[in-house]
């Protein structure tokens, strides 16, 4: 069978082959500590599951507006205001199944066939493939390792061509934990093309780092966001875009095409999550900001160069350099040797390698057996 080229160009995600090595080695008995995958141990905020199952039992179950429920789109508007004084005009809002349906969208919606998009790197997975399922070709700036990976605003600008369809970002990253300062998302947004902002791990920081949305800072911006991290509602699917007002409309007709909408329970559990989940956020904190430092205490015990604490999100990204300088090889090498399931650096493109990142957003008690277990297997 004859196969798109561009699909071939789409690299595996390799949080998710080490998870399912992991769960082979389980179905063998073995029990895996599990610092791969980036889910919250938490449960989701009781009143989003209980709007959820009331929605459901209300036969709150056919296809919604496909932009989204109008008083979820409210709710989202008003977040966006408290959290960033930005106010938004529910309009220019879109629900989506997730923050990586709005990313499909979004990417979609910018990116002609040979177009160019800038990720700053090491960077999330999936955007390069996002922009190669499109068409377009991903163009890497690294950000400063040495100043905490910080987004390198002239090397940026320096890749800006005539194809240059977007610039994307992340923060607080995943997987560096870098949150960004004012004065360089405001640069990003001002370089006259499109920035795609990826917010979803906002919320999510600690020694009192501010997280600053790109949205008012000028140029066309559209922010990424949703409930998964926050919320620590992974499995409902639900995320948005934040759109400039003349892409809300052809948004809104490519999610009518291929998604219809989002699901509308789980709309329910969204609006729900905005008005009460605010408790569970600031709890997940508390105990993130804990964990952030137990790991990183034992990561640099073993010999793991952290030379910052991450400032928000929940992954440590440790240069492993002094064990292995290829990052997939040892992640697989330590799943099979210790049991412990971490990520490959080079998952996050080039300028991850030699890297892997450790997901605090485990028990205190799966992080000591992580660190044991590695101290036995690097010794
Ligand atoms: C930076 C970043 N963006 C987007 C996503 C996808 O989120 P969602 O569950 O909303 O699709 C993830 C998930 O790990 C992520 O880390």
């Amino acid at each position: 069978m004859r196969r798109a080229s561009r699909i071939d160009a789409v690299e595996p995600f390799l949080a998710m082959e080490v998870l399912e090595r992991a769960l082979e080695l389980e179905a063998g008995g073995a029990r895996v500590v599990h610092l791969e995958i980036g889910e919250p141990d938490f449960a989701p905020p009781r009143g989003a599951v209980a709007a959820c199952v009331r929605a459901l039992e209300a036969g709150e179950t056919r296809y919604t507006d496909s932009r989204g429920l109008r008083e979820l789109r409210v709710a989202i508007s008003e977040d966006h205001e408290r959290r960033h004084g930005v106010a938004v005009d529910p309009d220019r809002i879109l629900v989506t199944n997730g923050t990586s349906a709005a990313m499909l969208l979004v990417f979609s919606l910018l990116v002609e066939p040979g177009d160019e998009v800038i990720i700053p790197t090491p960077h999330y997975p999936c955007y390069p493939n996002f922009v190669r399922v499109c068409g377009g070709i991903p163009v890497f700036v690294p950000s400063v390792a040495e100043e905490g990976f910080r987004i390198d605003v002239p090397g940026v600008r320096r890749a800006l061509g005539t194809r240059t369809a977007a610039i994307v970002i992340g923060s607080p990253s995943n997987p560096t934990g870098a949150v960004q300062d004012a004065a360089t998302v405001g640069a990003l947004a001002d370089l006259g093309v499109p920035l795609v902002s990826d917010e979803i791990y906002d919320g999510l920081v600690y020694d009192g780092a501010v997280v600053s949305s790109a949205l008012g800072l000028g140029g066309d911006v559209f922010v990424l966001d949703g409930f998964s991290k926050r919320y620590a509602m992974t499995g409902f699917r639900l995320g948005y875009v934040i759109a400039p007002a003349p892409a809300a409309r052809p948004l809104q007709v490519l999610q009518q095409n291929l998604f219809i909408s989002a699901n509308r329970f789980v709309q329910h559990a969204g609006i729900a999550a905005l008005r009460t989940g605010a408790a569970t956020v600031a709890a997940m904190r508390e105990a993130y900001a804990k964990r952030r430092e137990r790991l990183v205490e034992g990561l640099r015990r073993l010999g793991f160069g952290v030379p910052r604490l991450p400032q928000g999100a929940f992954y440590a990204f440790a240069d492993a350099r002094a064990f292995d300088v290829d990052s997939r090889r040892l992640a697989f090498d330590l799943l099979e040797r210790a049991h412990v399931a971490v990520t490959p650096g080079i998952d996050f493109g080039a300028a991850g390698e030699g890297h892997l990142r450790f997901c605090y957003a485990a028990a205190e008690a799966d992080l000591d057996a992580a660190i044991e277990r590695l101290a036995r297997v690097l010794a």
